[in-house]
């Protein structure tokens, strides 16, 4: 059986469900202003990361809804900006999250959440979407007050799981796969869409997914 990370955001959770918000704000700029805002976020963590400048990741998320709001020229209210972190503490999961987790977990795997993601934060989003009861645990690179994918937080990993040997982290992050693997884990690339482009170094994933619920023979095969 194996043990198996499951990355938060852009795996389990859906970055983009914010769209829908925005969209009534800010009109067709929404989803590429979601999308900057995502890239945004996780720029500044790799630079905090780099820099030694830890903030987290709620940090992260709120000054690169800033620079969106200086980039598309738009102003929020403090309002306006409040709700869109709120929901951003709320969003929505994947539709094949739920099933996915509870095969998973009834062939014996053991799931852990694994994030950048305060622990606080990652607890209400999976609290929120009722999928905190499939994991064992939650794992946040926040104990070590750096992000992914500084190989230090997938070691970390592996000593909380007590498995250094059939880890896997479960992401659809390139970056996050990369460094998992880099670190000695193995990696599922979910392509949560045909668009989607690994990036071509030289590391690739362990197995490549299109959804969770493929997850369980892929794994089982390595
Ligand atoms: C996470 C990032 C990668 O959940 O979004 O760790």
């Amino acid at each position: 059986m194996a043990t198996l990370a499951f990355d938060v955001y852009g795996t389990l959770i859906d970055t983009d469900g914010v769209v829908d918000r925005l969209r009534e704000w800010i009109g067709s700029q929404a989803e590429t202003f979601s999308q900057t805002w995502r890239s945004k976020q996780l720029e500044y963590s790799f630079r905090r990361g780099l820099m030694r400048r830890y903030e987290n990741f709620a940090a992260c998320t709120r000054h690169a809804l800033d620079y969106c709001c200086a980039e598309y020229e738009v102003s929020f209210s403090a309002g306006q900006k409040d709700a869109l972190l709120q929901s951003y503490r709320a969003l929505p999961a994947f539709g094949d999250v739920e099933e996915s987790l509870v095969g998973l977990k009834a062939e014996g795997h053991r799931l852990f959440a694994f994030s950048n993601g305060s622990s606080e934060a990652v607890e209400e989003v999976l609290q929120t979407n009722g999928l905190r009861e499939w994991f064992e645990g939650v794992v946040s690179c926040d104990a070590l007050k750096t992000f992914k994918p500084n190989p230090d937080v997938y070691h970390y990993f592996m000593r909380e799981a007590g498995d250094s040997n059939d880890a896997w982290l479960i992401s659809g992050n390139p970056f996050d796969v990369i460094g998992a693997v880099s670190a000695g884990m193995k990696s599922a690339w979910v392509k949560r869409s045909n668009r989607a482009v690994f990036d071509p170094w030289e590391i690739e994933p362990s197995v490549t997914v299109e959804s969770l619920n493929e997850l369980y023979e892929k794994v089982e095969s390595r």
